[in-house]
């Protein structure tokens, strides 16, 4: 957990390896150290300056998914940082508590250098948030865990599969906060989860063992209103969701587990202790609305998403770093119309992802979207024939990217720019 020293954050890229199998090292990459990166802790109104460092030998960039931080310093294709080379990022803070993360975005090399370990949380914290009695005592009753599936060699390093697998790199061992086979140990109380999907390509749906609900408190952006109880929730690549798993109920000898859709074992949880004064959830978290303006504003952008592997499009087009897709006023909001064009197949789910923003989704084929994703986004898993509308505002200048949050699509092209101007 690194919390900002009189708004200094330092954050180097760097290579080294690190022994995920007993007694193997595997070559990996990491933010302050040899693999994935620290927890970064900032507030609300708080100026800010990430002093970032590139010490691998290749180029890369520093993105803040999910922070509204002008173009110029989101990190994004255009903002290149070679070996050897260090740059200060400098924003001031303007946005509601939240569980965001950051990741590199070079073209050509972001989902590759995603795969191998460049990944981090970044808490955003407001006085909303300090105020609610919220679970937030890192490593006690307060745990960011990251879902990485990925591949190994027989050596065991890395296998990265681009080539093989175009519709993004999976894996048949899963790392979580970049451990092997972990179990996590909490107290017999109320305990926040805040989970990140940081595949490549993998959907989750987590659910626990037990059949058991668990509290939803906050979605990729922002708490909502009020804690949704749910028997599970689904993640595509870059969403995160926090939730808290009430544990007084169980004891040591509990066989409780976060598992997948298929009652595959993600993460077992060990209780330990006697139950404690659990911290309470407040009934009330946020007040998010989508109004009834935003409800009735027109589409003034239409994004269409086709294809796979390779061949993948945003409205017929592919990435070029020296075209401007689209361009919006600042602090306007649009409502973007997002339509995932199915194939004779019948198409796949790509997760759409806008930096520099949160939005609103305004409907999901004409209705209201599930209680799970009633609050701030900044990426929506839209399904094959799928439109859905976004109530879109961006609060700083510069060129963003959108791009489908399947690592390996965004690196095949699907990916634009918007100018906010
Ligand atoms: Cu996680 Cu271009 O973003
Ligand atoms: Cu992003
Ligand atoms: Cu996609």
């Amino acid at each position: 957990l690194v919390e900002s020293k009189d708004g200094m954050v330092d954050i180097t890229a760097q290579q080294g390896t690190t022994e995920i199998f007993k007694g193997v090292q595997t070559e990996t990459l990491g933010y302050n150290g040899s693999f994935l990166g620290p927890v970064i802790r900032i507030n609300k109104g708080e100026k800010v300056t990430f002093r970032t460092g590139n010490e691998m030998s290749e180029p890369t960039t520093f993105h803040w998914h999910g922070v509204e931080i002008p173009g110029e310093g989101d990190g994004g294709p255009h903002q290149v940082i070679q070996p050897g080379e260090a740059k200060d990022v400098e924003f001031t803070v303007n946005q509601g508590a939240a569980t965001l993360w950051f990741h590199p975005h070079p073209v050509g090399a972001t989902a590759e250098q995603v795969y191998k370990g460049l990944a981090g949380f970044i808490y955003v914290e407001d006085e909303n948030s300090k105020k609610l009695r919220l679970p937030d005592e890192y490593g006690v009753n307060d745990f960011p865990v990251v879902f990485q599936d990925r591949q190994f060699t027989e050596e065991k390093q890395f296998d990265y599969q681009a080539v093989l697998n175009e519709d993004g790199t999976i894996g048949d061992t899963l790392l979580i906060n970049g451990t092997l086979n972990p179990k996590l140990t909490v107290g017999k109380e109320n305990v926040r989860l805040r989970l990140l999907n940081g595949s490549n390509a993998r959907n989750y749906t987590f659910k626990l063992n037990t059949g058991d609900s668990f509290q939803q408190i906050a979605t990729d952006g922002g708490l909502v209103n009020e804690p949704n109880e749910m028997d599970e929730i689904t993640l595509t690549p870059g969403e995160r969701a926090e939730i808290i798993v009430d544990f007084s109920k169980y004891n040591a000898e509990s066989d409780i587990a976060l598992v997948n859709e298929v009652d595959t074992i993600l993460l077992p949880f060990k209780i330990e202790g006697q139950k404690t004064n659990s911290i309470e959830i407040p009934e009330t978290l946020n007040d998010y609305v989508v109004t009834e303006e935003e409800k009735n504003l027109p589409v003034t952008k239409k994004l269409e998403l086709f294809g796979m592997g390779k061949m993948v499009y945003i409205n017929g087009k592919q990435f070029d770093m020296n075209r401007i897709d689209f361009t919006q006023k600042q602090g306007e909001t649009e409502i973007w119309e997002i339509y995932n064009k199915p194939d004779k197949m019948g198409g796949m789910t790509h997760p759409f992802h806008i930096h520099g923003t949160q939005f609103k989704i305004v409907s999901i084929d004409g209705k209201e979207p599930p209680i799970s994703q009633q609050g701030w986004k900044d990426s929506i898993g839209v399904e094959a024939g799928q439109t859905v509308k976004l109530a879109v505002q961006f609060n700083n200048k510069g060129v963003y990217m959108f791009h489908c949050h399947i690592l390996e699509h965004e690196e095949n092209g699907m990916m634009g720019q918007v100018e906010v101007i």
